[in-house]
C-alpha cells in the first residue's frame, strides 16, 4: 500500500472511541506527527482524561463528546469540529461494542440491534454527517475499524479461532460495516474508504485491550498499525480494501 512519509502539519483526524484503546493509541501516534487530532469519546470526562494525557506530550487535541448512538450528540460533534477547522482529512470509525456473545439460539433481536446501533449504524451516522467536512479536504480518507470477526473466510476458516465463537452480533456487524466500506467506496471515488482489522489474521492474534479482557498478543501500537497507514494514504493510495497489518485480509 502506498503511504504518506510526510504528513502536513496541518492535517485533521476525527477518531471515535478514543477515549482509551486502540483509538486513543491511533490519537496517539498521528497526533505526534503533529496533526491536529479530534478526539472522540461519549464520555466527556473520560475523553478530556485522555486528550490531557495526549496534549501532556505536546499533541494538538481537542475533546469531541461524541455517541455514535446518538444523532443528537453526532450533530453537536459536527457543530463543534467546525468552531476549529473547514476541513476533516481523515475519519476514523473506530468505536465498537463486543455485544453480549451471546449463544445464536439465545440472541434476541433486541440484544442484536444494540451492537449494530454502535458498529453499524454508529458508522452510518458519523461518516453522512461529517461528508461534508471531509468533501473539504484534498485527500479525504475513511478508515473502518472492523474485525476478522467481520470475516466470511475467518469465521469459515476451522483453524481461526472466530470459527468456534457462536455469536451473531458482533460479527455480523462487522460483515455488514466491511460492505459499508465497498459501498460507500464505490459510490464516493473522491474519498477513500478502507476497513482494517487490528489483529493478524494469518497469526490468529489481536490487540490487548480492554474489548478482549487484555487477552490480545499484540500492543495497541501494533494493533493500530493497520489503521495509522491507511489514515496516511496518500492521493494514489487505494480504496474499498480490507487489510490487517500484514497486508490484504480476506472479505
Ligand atoms: N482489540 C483488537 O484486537 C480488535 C480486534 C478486532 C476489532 N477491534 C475493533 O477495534 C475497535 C476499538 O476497540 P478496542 O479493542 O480499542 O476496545 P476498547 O478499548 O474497549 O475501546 C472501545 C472504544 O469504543 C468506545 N465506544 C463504545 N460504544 C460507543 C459509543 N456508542 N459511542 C462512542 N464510543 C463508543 C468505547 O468508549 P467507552 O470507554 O465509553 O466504553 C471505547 O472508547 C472496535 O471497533 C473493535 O471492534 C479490535
Amino acid at each position: 500500500m502506498t503511504n504518506t512519509e510526510q504528513t502536513s502539519e496541518q492535517a485533521s483526524v476525527l477518531i471515535t472511541g478514543a477515549n482509551k484503546g486502540l483509538g486513543l493509541e491511533t490519537a496517539r501516534r498521528l497526533g505526534e506527527l503533529g496533526w491536529t487530532v479530534f478526539l472522540g469519546s461519549r464520555d466527556e470526562g473520560r475523553g478530556r482524561a485522555a486528550a490531557d494525557k495526549l496534549a501532556a506530550g505536546g499533541v494538538n487535541v481537542v475533546t469531541v463528546p461524541l455517541d455514535v448512538t446518538s444523532d443528537e450528540s453526532v450533530a453537536a460533534a459536527v457543530r463543534l469540529v467546525r468552531e476549529h477547522t473547514e476541513r476533516l482529512d481523515v475519519l476514523v470509525n473506530n468505536a465498537g461494542a463486543p455485544g453480549k456473545g451471546t449463544a445464536p439460539a439465545d440472541a434476541t433481536a433486541d440484544d442484536i440491534h444494540s451492537v449494530y446501533d454502535t458498529n453499524v449504524y454508529g458508522p452510518i451516522r458519523v461518516t453522512q454527517a461529517f461528508l461534508p467536512l471531509l468533501r473539504a479536504a484534498e485527500n479525504p480518507r475513511v478508515v473502518m475499524v472492523s474485525s476478522a470477526g467481520g470475516s466470511f473466510a475467518t469465521v469459515t476458516d476451522p483453524e481461526q479461532p472466530f470459527s468456534k465463537i457462536h455469536e451473531l452480533g458482533y460479527s455480523s456487524s462487522k460483515a455488514a460495516l466491511n460492505m459499508l466500506t465497498v459501498r460507500y467506496a464505490q459510490a464516493l471515488p473522491g474519498i477513500k474508504f478502507n476497513a482494517v482489522t487490528p489483529g493478524e489474521v494469518a497469526h490468529r492474534t489481536f490487540a490487548a485491550t480492554d474489548m478482549n479482557g487484555h487477552t490480545g498478543a499484540l500492543t495497541v501500537t501494533e494493533g493500530t498499525d493497520s489503521i495509522v497507514r491507511l489514515a496516511l494514504l496518500d492521493a494514489d493510495g487505494p480504496t474499498g480494501t480490507f487489510s490487517d497489518r500484514l497486508g490484504p485480509v480476506a472479505w
